[in-house]
Parts: C-alpha cells; structure tokens; sequence
C-alpha cells in the first residue's frame, strides 16, 4: 500500500508549536480562572484586529456565533434571512434557532457562494437579514451584496466559519458586514483544541448585546437584562488560539502554495476546480475538485492512500429537517450539481510537497484513464 495522504493532520501542527501550547495552557490551568477572562479577552481583541474590526465577542462554537449575531440582527419568530443551501447545516439552524426562516439562493458556478443576482427576487417584508457563507475559504461577492443590503436597509452576517484571515479587494472579511462568523471547530484554518467561535463587529451596541446573549444576559454577577445563553468560550480555548493567531499568516501562506501547485498541475488535464477570483483571497479551508463521476475518483484516491472529504453531499433545501420548507430538487441548480460532483482533496498547511504532487498526479491520471474510458 502506498504511503497514506490524510485529509487532515492536526498532529503534526501541534507538534511544530508544542512547547508555545503547552505552556500556554499551564498558564491557564495555574491562574484558575477557566472561562472568558484575560486570555479570552486579549484573543478577542487580537482576533477583531487582525481582521479590520472593532470588536470581537468569543463565544463556545460558530454556530452560538451565528445564533447570538442574528439575535443582536433583532432576527426573531416570522422573519426571514436569506442565506444558501450549499453550507454546512448549521448556517441554516442557527436561523431556525431564532424562530425565523432560511430562505435559500443558489450560489454561482465559479465560487459556490451567494449569487448575488439571485438575492433581490427573495426579499420580503419579513426580510431582516442576508447571511453569506465564505465557502471553501474564499470570500462571498460583499460589494454587492452590501449594496443590495443598503438598498433594502438589512443587515448583513458574513458566516465565514471557513475563512480566517480570507480577503476581498484587499480588505479582510469579517470587518465588511455589520457582523462576521467564525468557527474553530479543530479542523478549520484556526482550529482550537475543543470548540470555539467568535463574532466580529464594528458596531459596539451589536458587540454589548452578544457579551449579555453568550453570558446569562448579565454585565454584573446575578444581575440578568434577559433571558440568554450560557455560551462562554473556554480560557484554555482563549490562550491557545492566541498563539495559534501569530501562525495564521504564515499558516495561510503554506494552504495557498499547496492550492498553487494543485492547479498547476490538475490545471493540465483539466478537472474542474473552484478557482480563486481575480480581488479575492482564498485562503483554502477546502480545495475542491468537481467531476460527475466523483464516487469513482474518490474510490481511485483512497486505493492509493489519498484521503478525501465532501463538502457537502446532500444541500441543506434537501435535508430532512427543512423539507417542511417545500424546496424540491431542481429549486437551485448550481448547489445541487455541485453537491453531487464535489470532492475535497488533502489540505492543510503541513502538507509537503511531494504529497501535494503525488495527490494531483493520482487525479490526473484517473482522469486521463476516465476520458479515455
Ligand atoms: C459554513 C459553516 N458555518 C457554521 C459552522 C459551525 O461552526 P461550529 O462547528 O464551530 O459550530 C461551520 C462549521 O463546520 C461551517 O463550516
């Protein structure tokens, strides 16, 4: 059997920042305090910072991040967010949490995010909020759907759980929507070691209403505005993503190199790919291949060791829970082509070089063999 190819190996990051982590967590675990305080707090602000924004409010998952944000959106019972099917289901629940309804777009066939020609048709009058996922790692088209938002006097949640450090025309995504989500469920660009999430904001009553919906609704000790949450981030969470911050870039660099080589090399016999638009910064959470035979090219990877992902199989329209919302295949073309064709190769920024190869040169000879076929 051929040397094994993970997806994924969070092993070997851990062991090249071992010695920051593990006094970082001694650290925690010798101060006693081990929800929120300082470590939360500095990582909460060198987070918001590194990404152009204001203020960042930590909280236990990006899912928790997507609820309090539509919350502080004033998202409740009967109103609608418009928001895609092709995302990780908890883009969508999140909405439902709140009591108000997903209502999807397609996406477009170059990204897989929000195709913004599709969005105008859906608003309503129940209509508070449109909730761009950054799929894969590569930002949403924000100039217009700011402009859309503006229009309609909406608010705008980017979910850019997989887009750390992710840029558009220059400018960071979580600072260009009045809110931004993140996720560092492990395996994301910034992963914990446990769970995590975090919203960004440039608006400061958005910011203090998050502080009282992730903390029992309280600014002092027993004295509740509200029925909240209990969603606190972890200390030990909170200093280890502060040093894992300081790699981000450097992290990031790495993803991009390996997504560089993948082209260059699928480029030659042609694979469809999700490109990387011109004024964009993927910073490749996901490397994506699309091919109407991807069982098969999944079956041919994993004989030679090649591990590999879907991101994701089935779209949220035709998930069992939200079948009660009518959708029916064919609703959103794009999504659902996709959903059947895509496959996620090796990723992450410990990859070397040779695996990278090796991963495109399997592809590219199943190819091959499949068109002669
Ligand atoms: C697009 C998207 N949104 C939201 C989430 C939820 O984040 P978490 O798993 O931290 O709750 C994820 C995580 O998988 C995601 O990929």
């Amino acid at each position: 059997m051929s040397q094994v190819v993970p997806f994924l190996d969070l092993k070997a990051q851990y062991h090249s920042i071992k010695t920051e982590i593990d006094d970082a967590v001694l650290g925690v675990l010798a101060s006693s305090v081990y929800v929120l305080g300082t470590e939360v707090a500095k990582f909460e602000e060198e987070f918001a910072e590194f990404h152009g924004a204001q203020h960042g409010v930590a909280v236990n998952t990006g899912t928790s991040a997507l609820h309090v944000a539509l919350i502080a959106a004033g998202v409740g019972p009967g109103d609608e967010v418009i928001t895609v099917s092709m995302t990780f289901i908890a883009t969508a629940a999140s909405v439902s949490y709140t009591g108000a309804t997903p209502v999807f777009v397609d996406v477009d066939p170059i990204t897989f995010t929000m195709d913004p020609s599709k969005i105008e048709a859906k608003i309503t009058s129940r209509t508070k909020v449109i909730l761009p996922v950054h799929l894969y790692g590569q930002a949403a088209d924000m100039k217009q759907i700011m402009a859309i938002a503006e229009r309609h006097g909406l608010v705008v949640i980017e979910d850019a759980a997989q887009a750390h450090g992710a840029e558009y025309q220059g400018k960071r995504v979580g600072g260009i929507g009045h809110m931004a989500t993140f996720s560092f469920y492990p395996g994301k660009n910034l992963g914990a070691y446990g769970e995590g999430g975090i919203v960004t904001t440039n608006n400061p009553g958005y910011a203090r209403h998050m502080k009282l919906l992730r903390d029992w609704g309280q600014e002092k000790k027993y004295h509740h505005d509200m029925i909240a949450y209990n969603y606190r981030m972890d200390a030990i969470q909170g200093a280890i993503l502060r040093v894992k911050l300081r790699y981000l870039k450097a992290w990031t660099d790495l993803r991009r190199t390996h997504a560089l080589k993948y082209e260059a090399s699928l480029s030659k016999h042609g694979i469809r790919r999700a490109n990387e638009l011109t004024g964009r910064y993927h910073v490749y959470h996901i490397y994506s291949v699309f091919h109407p035979a991807r069982q098969q090219l999944q079956a041919a990877l994993q004989a030679e060791g090649i591990h590999t992902g879907m991101h994701y199989p089935i779209p949220v329209h035709l998930q069992k829970p939200y079948q009660f919302l009518g959708y029916s295949e064919g609703d959103f073309p794009v999504t659902e082509q996709a959903a059947k064709e895509q496959l996620s190769l090796p990723m992450f920024a410990e990859l070397t070089q040779e695996q990278v190869s090796r991963v495109a040169a399997v592809v590219n000879s199943w190819v091959e063999r499949t068109n002669v076929a």
